[in-house]
């Protein structure tokens, strides 16, 4: 397997599958690959830890770089070349206009509107959009694969491929194929920061996926016919995850259940809420170590 540093060896991978990273790679990631083999598609993973998605106090420094495990990992997943650029390729006009052109960007309501990664992380998507973009242009897939667990992310980028072929028909940005989120056998979804948790601190990590889980209980129990409006539903779910979360110390930055695709809230009472319509997203610090997790 090929290692790319550069865009001279790139052409070759045009109409790729393609698994978009910042390396620190795990077996979601390896899924992603995998997805990619069984569509008939040969792989192409990028690794690249992307600075303008991290805000100056975030973990942009001590994000782990682990090239050599990422490259055994990948082969093993099937995996045909990776590309690993540097900032150099990434952003030959230099870093400060990179971070200019970053705050220039429009971007899709989903990165704006719905007060969550948005939020907390207010120049995050920004630096997605702008990275993911660039890469699609080097890259040249056929299509780009990304996980359900970086729920927000994968709707900014699905929101962000749609406008560019919608303003420009002649436009080759990829189909965005989402995967589901790989959990550990506990239930913990699968993260690169996972390693940042103390082992003792598993246990009360493990309170996102239950929260998750009691509010699909009532989503499902609580929707039948004859039962509660829709609104009344949600806050109760999301009252119960904020329970879960708080009887274990987690400090949330959001428990809520959102429109599945804009991710705004369901503001009619009366909805008819059918399956697959809602998401249920949570973001929740423990210590300095920041979870997400979303059903
Ligand atoms: O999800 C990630 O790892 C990153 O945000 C991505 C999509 C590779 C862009 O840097």
């Amino acid at each position: 397997m090929e290692i790319v540093d550069s865009t001279i060896g790139l052409a070759a991978f045009k109409g790729c599958g393609f698994v978009p990273t910042m390396g620190a790679l795990h077996e979601g990631h390896f899924e992603l690959i995998r997805s990619c083999v069984r569509d008939g598609l040969p792989p192409l993973v990028s690794i690249f830890v992307n600075p303008t998605q991290f805000a100056p106090h975030e973990d942009f420094n001590r994000y782990p770089r682990t090239l050599e495990a990422d490259a055994r990992g990948c082969q093993e997943a099937g995996a045909v070349a990776i590309f690993a650029p540097t900032v150099e390729v990434m952003y030959p006009r230099g870093m400060a206009r990179a971070q200019e052109e970053a705050k220039s960007l429009h971007l899709p309501t989903v990165a704006v509107k719905p007060r969550l990664e948005d939020a907390c992380r207010p120049t995050h998507f920004a630096g997605v959009c702008q990275v993911v973009a660039r890469l699609f242009e080097l890259c040249r897939p056929q299509r780009a694969y990304f996980g359900e667990k970086d729920y927000q992310q994968l709707r900014v980028i699905t929101q962000m491929v749609e406008s560019s072929r919608s303003t420009d028909t002649t436009c080759s940005m990829p189909q965005i194929v989402p995967c589901p989120t790989v959990r550990d056998a506990d239930g913990l979804a699968l993260s690169s920061r996972n390693r940042y948790l103390q082992p003792h601190d598993r246990e009360r990590a493990l309170s996102l996926s239950r929260a998750l889980q009691r509010a699909r209980e009532i989503l499902r129990d609580d929707t039948a016919p004859g039962t509660l409006g829709a609104t009344e539903v949600i806050a109760r779910a999301e009252s119960a995850m904020r329970d879960e979360l708080e009887r274990h110390q987690l400090q949330i930055d959001y428990a809520v259940v959102r429109d599945a695709n804009s991710l705004e809230p369901v503001t009619d009472a009366h909805a008819p809420l059918q399956p697959g319509m809602l998401r249920a997203l949570i973001a929740a610090r423990l210590g300095a170590v920041r979870l997400i997790d979303n059903a």
